[in-house]
């Protein structure tokens, strides 16, 4: 049995469909689901799932506390899932090629620190790309910059709007990332 750690920030549509995923799927388990914003729409989510879900503020992620628990549930990887605090050094050595995160275009095309969520798709937009996709990559100390694993990628017409855009690319995301997982985690 694999064990997955889930991180969000935000809503958090991601990390309930890679609870529904793997849910049974009894080779990969979602230990818990850690959040740094305590009005994060994923707890609600976690709540109706019946998904341990925990909060935590800069003070323990900047303390160890983070690592400190992650090491104590004994897993195996680490998915961001609309994450956006950048992963702390001690983190990333502590998890080389372990942790794993979604972005919502093609990098290295529209990453780095402030390009997330909706902010992706309307600088998307505004520079009239034809076409944008998703990255799985893994995480290293840079925002956006480590390995790629995964691309995948969708037409832009004239008429779509960054939340049509929006659409397609969670459309990608919610196809792939658990699959891609599951392949990493060596069950796939
Ligand atoms: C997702 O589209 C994910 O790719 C993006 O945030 C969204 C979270 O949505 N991540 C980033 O922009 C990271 N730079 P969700 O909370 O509904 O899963």
């Amino acid at each position: 049995m694999k064990k997955l750690v889930i991180l969000a920030s935000g809503s958090g549509s991601n990390a309930e469909n890679i609870i529904t995923y793997f849910k049974d799927r009894d080779v990969v388990q979602v230990t818990c689901v850690l959040t740094n914003k305590a009005s994060a729409g994923v707890l609600k989510r976690c709540q109706r799932l019946a998904m341990p879900a925990f909060y935590f503020n800069r003070h323990a992620y900047d303390n160890g506390q983070l690592l400190k628990f992650l090491a104590s549930q004994e897993i195996d990887f680490i998915i961001l899932a609309g994450f956006l605090w950048k992963i702390s050094e001690d983190i990333v050595n502590a998890y080389p090629n372990k942790i794993v995160n979604i972005h919502p275009a093609l990098l290295p095309k529209y990453g780095g620190k402030g390009m997330y969520g909706s902010h992706v798709h309307e600088a998307v937009k505004a520079n009239n790309e034809t076409e944008t996709g998703i990255t799985i990559h893994f995480v290293n100390e840079n925002y956006d910059e480590g390995n790629i694993i995964f691309q995948a990628r969708t037409k832009i017409s004239m008429e779509d709007t960054a939340e049509t855009i929006a659409e397609k690319v969670h459309a990608l995301e919610y196809e792939h990332y658990p699959k891609i997982i599951e392949k990493l985690l060596g069950n796939g």
